[in-house]
């Protein structure tokens, strides 16, 4: 075990994962804990965290014995769902906007005073490359909510850099995980659309095909992001704030 989150309190919101695997939030709690942290899991899913729980033994107890302070949030939920505007109900653009945008206002509204009483911490939002940019799958309410919390993370740095709270989004590109596995498996069975040339595929060659087309040569891995995340909970990161940080594999030139 290192030492870079030494003493700090950490809470990961989504720390299971929906289906058998690592989730960025699982990767991330993980890696806390190995680097010195005291973390609450947080997860809709009681298995999904027990399952997590089970690999960073006694933390949660650890944490709550030392929930006096709160230094990282790590805001990391998130689901999706399918669907172009004239198709999606107003009920699928609720739950987005609750389980999305909502949980990670509600989490830095009462992480906040907390982190002011400390004397500062950091809070870290996630929020896929689809917010800034069309990847071509077709809905709506996912990469619009997850612009908006671009901004939100923006403006929150801006309003409480001066309590030495430093707020900073991770943008991934495609990180396999059950979530993403699930989604190219729905796509398959037909809920959600392929282009034609998709359509011809096997789902292996799909992935292959998706493989080729980052430069780096793979789909990122959860443990990309959890060092991100880790880097940006530390105080490596001490002057970094209001960022959003990419970790796609170099796809800038692909998404100009
Ligand atoms: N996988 C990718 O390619 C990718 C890319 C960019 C961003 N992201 C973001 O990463 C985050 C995690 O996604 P993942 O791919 O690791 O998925 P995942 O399914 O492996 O993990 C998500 C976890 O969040 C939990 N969760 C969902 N709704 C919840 C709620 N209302 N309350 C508490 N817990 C809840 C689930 O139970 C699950 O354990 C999401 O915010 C997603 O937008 C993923």
């Amino acid at each position: 075990m290192a030492d870079r989150l030494a003493g700090k309190v950490a809470i990961v919101t989504g720390a299971g994962s929906i289906g058998h695997g690592w989730g960025n939030g699982k990767a991330t709690a993980v890696l806390f804990v190995r680097e010195g942290a005291k973390v609450l899991l947080v997860d809709r899913n009681r298995d999904a965290v027990g399952e997590t729980a089970e690999g960073c033994e006694g933390m949660v107890a650890a944490c709550v014995e030392a929930s006096g302070r709160l230094d990282v949030l790590r805001n990391n939920v998130g689901i999706l769902a399918h669907g172009v505007a004239f198709e999606h109900t107003l009920a699928d653009l609720d739950r987005v906007l609750a389980v999305d945008l909502t949980s990670v206002f509600l989490g830095c509204k009462y992480a906040i005073p907390v982190m002011i009483a400390n004397g500062g911490g950091s809070i870290i939002n996630l929020s896929p490359i689809a917010s800034n940019h069309h990847l071509g799958p077709a809905y709506v309410s996912y990469p619009t909510t997850k612009a908006a919390i671009n901004q939100f993370t923006k403006v929150t740095a801006a309003q409480y850099g001066m309590h030495n709270i430093r707020v900073n989004a991770i943008l991934p590109g495609f990180i396999r995980t059950p979530m993403v596995e699930l989604s190219v498996v729905d796509a398959f069975r037909g809920k959600a659309k392929l282009d034609d040339a998709e359509r011809e595929c096997t789902i292996t060659e799909y992935l292959d095909k998706r493989n080729a087309q980052i430069p780096l040569g793979r789909w990122g891995e959860v443990w990309d992001v959890a060092k991100t995340a880790l880097f940006l909970s530390s105080d490596d990161s001490a002057y970094i704030s209001g960022i959003e940080m990419p970790v796609y594999g170099g796809a800038a030139g692909m998404l100009a």
